[in-house]
């Protein structure tokens, strides 16, 4: 069985529902499970346990969301200095209510969170523009949510939305399921 954790924070469960979504995606994909928690649950354990591991983000003042960061800077870090989640597979997303649409911080937010991943030695899955409903809520970085309309009204992240982090979920759970037991790094 491929093990996906995903690791969220939420205020508004807009940044929940893409993290249901992208477990949907990977629970469709045979002999693959999710595990959806948030950050302040989320433990060191499970880093070790998962084959590939997700970050998911709100946009806050352009960047991580300080629960998510706590995790990075706890659970993570610790990982870190193990080298335990090497050559394990990783991914993003984030949700923001799309002050300038994209623009409002869910790009700079998803490069932070790849960053950290890349740290921690994660083989990374990006988010190709072939991937249906790119146009929408899609950045090569990963899924997008945009919580707010152009009015900047809270209508919630749509059903376009959830649909990319359903494909990203099939993506990297394909992906972890490949590289299961493949020692890529010395
Ligand atoms: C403290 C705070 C800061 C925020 N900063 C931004 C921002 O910089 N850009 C943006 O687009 N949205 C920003 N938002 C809006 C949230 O990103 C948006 O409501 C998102 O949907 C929250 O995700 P959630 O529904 O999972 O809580 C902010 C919200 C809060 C509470």
């Amino acid at each position: 069985m491929t093990k996906v954790l995903i690791v969220y924070a939420t205020d508004y469960q807009n940044t929940f529902k893409m993290a249901e979504a992208l477990a949907g995606g990977v629970r469709s994909v045979a002999d693959c499970q999710a595990s959806v928690k948030a950050a302040d649950a989320a433990t060191f354990d499970d880093l070790v346990a998962a084959d590939a591991i997700v970050l998911g983000s709100p946009v806050h003042m352009g960047s991580i969301d300080w629960r998510v960061k706590k995790f990075i800077d706890s659970c993570c870090s610790a990982a870190w200095m193990k080298d335990a989640l090497v050559g394990k597979v990783g991914a993003v997303f984030a949700t923001g209510s799309g002050f300038g649409n994209a623009g409002g911080g869910c790009e700079l937010t998803m490069l932070a969170l790849l960053n950290n991943l890349a740290e921690l030695g994660l083989i990374i899955i990006p988010l190709p523009k072939s991937t249906p409903g790119y146009t929408t809520g899609g950045l090569q970085w990963g899924p997008y949510g945009r919580s707010a309309n152009p009015k900047l009204e809270p209508v919630g992240v749509n059903e376009d939305m959830l649909s990319v982090a359903r494909h990203h979920g099939i993506h990297i759970a394909r992906a972890a399921k490949a590289l299961q037991g493949a020692r890529i790094f010395g």
